[in-house]
């Protein structure tokens, strides 16, 4: 059997969630609406069963606990079509496996690490910069999560991998979309889709994952910056060598580089281009980024000291990521039967865990559809109540990256918009696509504006 064969034998499968989920969420500009409602309606324990599968959808926090943290080993991750992107990576695996795989990479992400990627991090916003100057001259309109989906990616080639980046950004995502939106929609393969302005075959996905196949051998084969010792790159390589865990194998590192290159680099992305929306949208916030910046670090590059000191603008990405929470929905499959607030869990059952539903919720944030950092600063910060807010997920299984995530775009965010206005100029509100992360329905459009 041939590769693009595989690839699409794993293609759309009638179990997916997504596949099964799609139906509910087709139509309208904002389709988690929609799964609002029936929270509203029905509970904090939702059965669906669609296609002879049985999805439990849950949507309080009480429940998110028991799931990611008191019986975590009871719910397994699941992966439906997802497994050419990811591999067999450490973000597939669960119990002593799982484990095994991310110990050694786990000191990458230290907060005593951040300080040695910032210079790596300021490196790659200052090209976004070069090219963003040139972009403000033509006055062409670019899409946004394009544009930052490429500074993440050199972030963490740069920081992560001491790697210059060795491939085309906007070629290889562009991939990875393309083989996750057929993955998602089942449909679109048969037939154009309303609100849908593509149309994908199973050939061009499988083509798609043979691209992203590429991507890991570039990045090993690719000439090291500065030949620094403690990167993530080496970590992996030595796990590789270490004997004493022969499942790090060669083919181990693979898929932990494309998790890292599509798992880290795509949410991240996803995080800044929303929260340019937003302060393009609210321009008191952005110059109050503009004006803390000033004050932090003024005319010098900034250190891991001003990025803890920039407050404001770190709670602006926390403000963003709580509109829109990257990955709005957690999955996971229950290994054992379970009762949850007397309702009957199955084992096999599909749990998806609501969070972008909690983070939109009156019961736990004053005016939830409001755009205010200020919740995040001081007193009002101290009152939130646990797990109403989970843009990394919870409990052992918690994003590896979502505090050297934050650095990154609080930096970026910062340094951009003292040197620039982006202006919106796309749809308003932008829609919503609600497929394995949350995405502006055709891109966030904008126009550069030069404040210099
Ligand atoms: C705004 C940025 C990010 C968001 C919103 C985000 C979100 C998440 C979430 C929700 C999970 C848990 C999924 C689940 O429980 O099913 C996760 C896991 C993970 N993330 Fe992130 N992430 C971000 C950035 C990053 C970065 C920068 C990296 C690395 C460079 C990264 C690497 C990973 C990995 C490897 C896992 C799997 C961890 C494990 O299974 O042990 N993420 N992320």
């Amino acid at each position: 059997m041939n590769a693009a064969h595989t690839h699409i034998q794993q293609l759309g499968e009638e179990s997916s969630v997504w596949f099964t989920l799609t139906p509910l969420l087709k139509g309208p500009s904002n389709p988690l609406t929609i799964l609002m409602q029936m929270a509203d309606r029905y509970g904090g324990v939702i059965p669906v069963t669609m296609a002879n599968q049985r999805v439990v959808l849950l949507t309080a926090p009480e429940h998110f606990k028991r799931v990611l943290v008191t019986k975590a080993d009871d719910y397994i991750k699941y992966f439906d079509g997802l497994k050419p992107i990811f591999g067999k990576s450490m973000i597939t695996h669960d119990g002593a496996l799982w484990q095994k795989i991310r110990m050694p990479q786990q000191p990458a992400f230290h907060p005593d690490m951040f300080a040695e990627y910032i210079p790596y991090f300021l490196s790659a916003i200052r090209t976004k910069m070069d090219m963003w100057a040139k972009l403000a001259q033509s006055g062409e309109t670019v899409e946004m999560v394009e544009q930052t989906w490429t500074l993440a990616a050199d972030m963490i080639c740069k920081a992560l991998f001491d790697r210059d980046m060795p491939f085309n950004p906007h070629f290889v995502f562009k991939c990875v979309k393309t083989y996750t939106d057929v993955m998602n929609h089942k449909s679109i393969r048969l037939k154009k889709v309303a609100g849908e302005e593509f149309e994908m075959s199973e050939q061009d996905a499988a083509k798609a994952m043979d691209v992203w196949a590429g991507v890991p051998p570039e990045v090993f084969a690719a000439d090291p910056r500065e030949l620094r010792e403690r990167t993530l790159l080496k970590m992996i390589e030595d796990a590789v060598a270490d004997p004493t865990i022969p499942e790090f194998d060669q083919q181990q590192a693979v898929d932990e580089l494309k998790q890292y290159l599509w798992a880290g680099t795509e949410t991240t992305a996803l995080t800044l281009a929303w929260a340019l929306y937003e302060t393009a949208k609210n321009p008191e916030a952005a110059e109050r980024i503009r004006k803390e910046g000033e004050a932090v670090y003024g005319d010098r590059e900034p250190t891991a000291a001003d990025y803890s000191a920039l407050a404001y603008t770190r709670a602006v990405i926390q403000e963003t990521m709580r509109l829109y929470p990257p990955i709005w929905m957690l999955l996971r499959q229950a290994a054992k039967d379970d009762v949850i607030d007397g309702k009957e869990i199955r084992a096999g059952d599909k749990v998806a865990l609501f969070a972008y539903g909690a983070h939109h919720n009156a019961k736990y944030w004053t005016d939830p559809e409001a755009f205010m950092p200020e919740r995040w600063i001081g007193d009002a910060a101290k009152k939130r109540i646990p797990y109403t807010y989970l843009p990394f997920g919870g409990g052992k299984r918690s994003c590896i990256g979502g505090a050297m995530s934050q650095v990154e775009n609080t930096l970026a965010l910062s340094i951009l918009l003292r040197r620039f206005r982006p202006e919106y100029v796309g749809t308003e509100p932008p829609g919503i696509n609600a497929t394995v992360t949350l995405t502006p329905k055709g891109g966030l459009n904008f126009r550069i504006r030069d404040l210099s």
